[in-house]
C-alpha cells in the first residue's frame, strides 16, 4: 500500500467573498478584471495549500474569459477546489459570481483553472493523493485530465521555442 497521504478534495473547498468597492473597479463602474485576477489566484492558493499543507507557487493560469461585469457595490464571489492532483501539482478550480446585494441575484463572470506546484525547501515536492467522494467530484477529475495534457503540450512548445 501506498504511504502517500490522501486528502478528500471537500477538505480544500475555499469561498471568498468581496464588496466590490471603487477602488477594485475600471474607468466605467465595473470590476477590474487584474483584481478579479487576483482574487482568483489566492482563493485558489488556499485550497492548495489545505490540499499540500506545504508551500505552494503557482505555474499555471489557464485562459481567462469574463462572460459578465460586476457592479461597483455588488459582491464578488470566489469559490475553489481542488479538482485533480498528480505527482507535483495540483490543478484547482475557481468559479466567480457575481451577486447583487438587493436581489440577491447571481451571475456567473468567469471559471478559471490554474495549476500549483508543491515546495518543498524551494523544490517541487510530492503531493497528497486526491480522495473524490461524489460523481461531480469525478467528473471534474477526468475534465481536468484532458486540461492538463494541454497545458503540458503548450508548455513544451514553448520551450521548444526558447531553444
Ligand atoms: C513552479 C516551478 C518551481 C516548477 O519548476 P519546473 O522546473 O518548471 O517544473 P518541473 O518540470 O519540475 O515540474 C514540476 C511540476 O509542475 C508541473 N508544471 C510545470 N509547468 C507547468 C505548466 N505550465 N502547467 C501545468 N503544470 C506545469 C509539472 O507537470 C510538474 O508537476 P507533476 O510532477 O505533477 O507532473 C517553476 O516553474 C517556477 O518557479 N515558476 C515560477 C512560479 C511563480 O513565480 N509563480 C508566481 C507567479 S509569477
Amino acid at each position: 500500500m501506498s504511504d502517500r497521504p490522501a486528502v478528500h478534495g471537500s477538505a480544500t473547498r475555499v469561498e471568498l467573498t468581496q464588496l466590490v468597492l471603487p477602488q477594485y473597479t475600471n474607468a466605467i463602474g465595473t470590476i477590474f478584471g487584474g483584481q478579479v485576477a487576483a482574487w482568483i489566484d489566492m482563493c485558489a492558493a488556499i485550497s492548495a495549500q489545505r490540499f499540500c499543507r506545504t508551500q505552494v507557487v503557482t505555474v499555471s493560469i489557464d485562459e481567462l474569459h469574463f462572460l459578465h461585469p460586476i457592479q461597483r457595490g455588488h459582491i464578488a464571489i470566489f469559490r475553489s477546489c481542488v479538482n485533480a492532483a498528480w505527482n507535483r501539482s495540483v490543478e484547482v478550480g475557481v468559479r466567480v459570481e457575481g451577486e447583487d446585494p438587493l436581489t440577491g441575484e447571481r451571475t456567473h463572470t468567469a471559471s478559471a483553472y490554474t495549476t500549483f506546484v508543491s515546495l518543498v525547501d524551494g523544490r517541487p515536492s510530492a503531493v497528497p493523493a486526491l480522495l473524490v467522494d461524489s460523481a461531480e467530484e469525478l467528473r471534474r477529475q477526468a475534465e481536468a485530465e484532458l486540461r492538463r495534457g494541454s497545458r503540458l503540450r503548450h508548455r513544451a512548445a514553448l520551450e521548444a521555442q526558447r531553444r
